[in-house]
């Protein structure tokens, strides 16, 4: 069975084959209304969420199939103490592929282990969202026309926030690409992540400047402080508004520079940025609905031709 469960499932050409299909769903949307119908999907959300599920969703109902799920894990039977295991092998009966959200880190893992239908990671703990991941290529990749010789900037909570984790296992495929890691001490990127960049030759900085990096950047990846990852409120606190992007600090950007951010936003970009036409990442947030689109067609028919 096919499951998207970790960046190390998204080799470039199955990220290039996605984006080319969500391209083509992008240009006739309606050409795809059908390409589902009388499949399930099952939106399983321990975890709060806005994009990830409501896009999901949409996507499913885009391609002409219907929606199961909860939204939070207290409307589900895990309340009463039922395993994920269990939750997932009930799933499979009444469902055709599943969406997974949790806070523990390997949960979608798990879930795949247990399960009789592709299951889709949508965000486990402070490890990955692959999902993410794709609609950040997407986004970079209509706005850039490449997804090869860029230098990303990543900025803020680089320790906790797992769509970074994925976009750079992602990225580091990719011929020339560079990295600048962009935070305080305390959320710095874990050390397997750099470890496994150093065995791939890919080029990295690390500083807790933005000011004196941002001009150096073809993609700005702003990211919100984990709040909910943190075991000290205190820390939070001292933390959560080190990097503000606002448009003096963006007036140091090259030009075409593209601002993305896999939201939500709190503080650390600042309104008046939105209003500037390097600032994607409302139009990042509508690509994930195509992108994903694009990965449910591929396992239902690959989850197909397996049986
Ligand atoms: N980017 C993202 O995962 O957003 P949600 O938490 O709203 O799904």
């Amino acid at each position: 069975m096919n499951h998207l469960i970790d960046a190390k499932d998204l080799s470039i050409q199955y990220v290039n084959s996605l984006i080319s299909d969500a391209h083509k769903i992008i240009e006739d949307p309606t050409l795809y209304s059908k390409r589902c119908e009388s499949k399930i999907l099952a939106s399983l959300f321990f975890e709060p969420s806005t994009r990830t599920r409501l896009s999901f969703e949409s996507a499913m109902y885009g391609l002409g199939g219907s929606v199961i799920g909860f939204s939070s894990a207290d409307s589900s039977s895990t309340t009463k103490g039922e395993s994920l295991a269990d939750t997932i092998r009930m799933v499979s009966a009444y469902a055709d592929i599943c969406v997974v959200r949790h806070p523990k880190e390997g949960a979608a893992l798990l879930s795949s282990r247990y399960s009789g239908i592709p299951v889709i990671n949508a965000g486990d703990g402070g490890h990955q969202h692959p999902t993410q991941t794709l609609t950040d290529l997407l986004t970079i990749y209509e706005v850039k026309k490449r997804l090869s010789n860029l230098t990303v900037g990543l900025c803020g909570d680089l320790k906790f926030g797992r769509t970074v984790h994925s976009l750079i296992e992602t990225m580091s495929q990719y011929e020339g690409v560079s990295f600048v890691l962009v935070s305080p001490e305390e959320l710095h990127l874990p050390n397997y992540l750099k470890t496994n960049m150093r065995r791939k030759n890919i080029h990295f900085t690390e500083t807790s400047s933005l000011e004196d990096s941002i001009g150096n950047m073809d993609i700005l990846y702003m990211t919100r402080v984990q709040r909910e990852r943190f075991f000290n409120e205190a820390d939070y606190v001292r933390l959560k508004d080190t990097y503000i992007l606002d448009n003096q600090r963006l007036s140091l950007a090259k030009p075409d520079l593209a601002v993305l951010h896999p939201l939500p936003r709190v503080n650390e970009i600042a309104h008046e940025v939105d209003n500037d036409p390097r600032a994607v990442y409302f139009k990042q947030a509508e690509y994930g609905r195509y992108i994903r689109m694009a990965l449910i067609m591929d396992l239902l028919k690959k989850a197909k031709e397996e049986a």
